[in-house]
């Protein structure tokens, strides 16, 4: 599938390199951006049907500096909350993705680009990465689902810290908060986010999924993560890669998935 305006995809070995192509704009996150992402999440067979997906941005400066401030100008309360709201709709979309989606921070994550880095299952920073909520300097707060993920990755003192202030932290700050995974070399980032996904691409691909949404429940208040997490149980014992991934434990050999 072609026709992307803002983001580039291509593919290697079976995962999916996406990368937000604005770099004049430090990769900020405009209209086209976010129409890319709905329709790479929803759409685009390459990636429903990848091992996994990499979200990374053009250039050494920035994987996103937030939303794109030059769309603000003609905002009002109920475009605004659109504007959120879809926002929100995509990252969850991502946040809920059946395969692993990686955030590769090169440089700046900034505002709406934190959040989409935070909405992803984990975040690779290069040590030249990045991460700030900055919002309350244009006098809004983080509206992409900032407020709440930051919370849940950080904890609460800190998040009110970093929201309030709008300050940025570097990698290594970001790394001993829990914001970001592993932090590398620039140079590495991308082979780093590789290597997860492959490690990955060798497990049950039906418990994966199972477990990205019911790792995911323990944050939200509408689920219950622990009665999802019985169903989801008994929903993969009834597999074939159940019984495939017990008997070749047993049999001393490497399991042979169907995702069946
Ligand atoms: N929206 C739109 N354009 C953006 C942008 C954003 N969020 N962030 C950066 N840009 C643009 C700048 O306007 C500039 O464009 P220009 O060359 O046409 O003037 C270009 O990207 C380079 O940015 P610049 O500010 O010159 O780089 P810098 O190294 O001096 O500063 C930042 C880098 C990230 C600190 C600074 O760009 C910044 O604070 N950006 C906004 C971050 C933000 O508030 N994000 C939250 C938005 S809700």
């Amino acid at each position: 599938m072609s026709g992307y305006k803002a983001i580039k995809l291509i593919e290697e070995e079976g995962i999916i390199i996406l990368t937000i192509d604005r770099p004049k704009a430090l990769n900020a996150l405009n209209n086209d951006v976010f129409l890319d992402l709905i329709q790479a999440f929803t759409e685009d067979e390459r990636v429903l049907g990848a091992k996994g997906v990499i979200i990374t941005g053009t250039g050494d400066r920035a994987f996103a500096a937030g939303a794109d401030i030059s769309e603000f100008s003609e905002l009002d309360e109920a475009g605004a909350m659109a504007l959120s709201q879809r926002g929100q709709d995509i990252f969850h979309k991502i946040e809920h993705f059946h395969r692993p989606v990686i955030a590769a921070v090169n440089g700046f994550a900034l505002g709406g680009g934190c959040e989409l880095a935070m909405a992803c299952h984990m975040r690779i920073a290069a040590e030249n990465a990045k991460f700030g909520q900055p919002e309350v300097n244009l006098g809004i707060l983080p509206g992409y689902g900032g407020t709440q993920r930051l919370v849940y990755l950080i904890g609460k003192g800190k998040a009110m810290e970093l929201t309030l202030t709008g300050d940025m932290i570097a990698a290594e700050e970001a790394h001993r908060l829990g914001l970001a995974n592993h932090v590398v070399p620039q140079e590495e980032l991308l082979d780093k986010s590789k290597s997860i996904i492959a490690i990955i691409a060798t497990k049950a691909p039906l418990a994966i999924a199972e477990s990205i949404q019911v790792v995911n429940a323990a944050l939200d208040q509408d689920k219950n993560g622990f009665a999802m997490e019985v169903a989801a149980f008994g929903r993969l014992a009834e597999t074939e890669d159940f019984k495939e991934g017990s008997a070749a434990f047993l049999e001393k050999r490497k399991p042979s998935w169907s995702g069946k």
